[in-house]
């Protein structure tokens, strides 16, 4: 699956709020069809704005706790079912919350793991597919991300998985490229937790991080260009793109 998304069909997890829902607005503005997954209770009404304004049998909604793998699975059958095929899938919701650890690792980490195997099951093995998990900064960057170590390990894992899975893929002859994206700081509700936590961290943890990261943030609709550059670009594969507010999009290499 390479070039243009019209017509294929594309599943976003967290898609009723910040970068989700950029990413859905920017698949659906290029022709494909969305199932939108998200726990949210706003998930119904942003999927009646985005089908008025795209279309609404362009898209599915598909309430859903990402960190329920029988539930996910349905979800992504349910997104297969509606549409015909499944061509692109953005493991992308997301919580920051350092104290419930064990809830933080199963949506960030383990619903992106999930979402991968469903995926592959789901993709057709002629046409291939693609899909773009959504990592962080501090999964680059743990060491500089000492206020959420606990984020931090999850966003780290999904890049693990990237990396280990793109190669798993390509030596068994699977059509399914792999990439992640690792934001730094983006204007989302997801945002506002992190630096609630921060800022009631010790003195010298806050002056540890802010000589050490931009507390700039970009805005969610630029992070979607990167997503959608990651789906698009078939030469992209394994690829982990970073962003950040003061030097835009920079490629990871090993
Ligand atoms: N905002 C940032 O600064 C930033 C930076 C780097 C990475 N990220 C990552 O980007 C992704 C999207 O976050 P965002 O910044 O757009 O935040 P957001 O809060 O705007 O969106 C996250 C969405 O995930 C949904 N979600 C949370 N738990 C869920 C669950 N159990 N099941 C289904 N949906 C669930 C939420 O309801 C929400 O709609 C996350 O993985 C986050 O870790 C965010």
């Amino acid at each position: 699956m390479s070039g243009r998304v019209s017509g294929l069909v594309a599943l976003v997890t967290g898609a009723a709020s910040g970068i989700g829902l950029a990413t859905s607005r920017h698949l659906l503005k290029s022709g494909a069809k969305v199932g939108a997954i998200d726990i949210s209770t706003n998930l119904k009404s942003t999927c009646d704005t985005l089908g008025k304004e795209f279309g609404s049998s362009n898209i599915a909604y598909l309430p859903c706790d990402v960190s329920d793998d029988d539930a996910l699975k349905s979800a992504f059958k349910e997104t297969k079912e509606q549409f015909g095929s499944l061509d692109i899938v953005v493991n992308n919701a997301g919580i920051f919350d350092e104290d419930n650890w064990g809830k933080l690792l199963k949506v960030n980490l383990q619903s992106v793991i999930s979402g991968t195997y469903n995926a592959m099951e789901l993709m057709s093995p002629d046409k291939g597919g693609v899909i773009v998990n959504t990592s962080s900064i501090a999964g680059l960057r743990p060491g500089t991300h000492l206020f959420c170590p606990a984020y931090s390990a999850a966003k780290s894992g999904i890049i693990a998985f990237t990396k280990a899975m793109k190669n798993n893929l390509e030596l068994r002859g699977i059509k399914i490229r792999i990439n992640s994206i690792c934001p730094a700081g983006v204007e989302t509700p997801l945002v506002l937790e992190a630096a609630k936590l921060f800022y009631s961290m010790p003195q010298p943890i806050i002056d540890a991080v802010t000589a050490s990261s931009s507390t700039e943030v970009m805005k969610p609709e630029f992070i979607a260009e990167g997503i959608m550059e990651l789906i698009t670009d078939a030469s992209k594969n394994g690829a982990i793109l970073m962003a950040e507010p003061d030097k835009g999009f920079t490629y990871v290499e090993e």
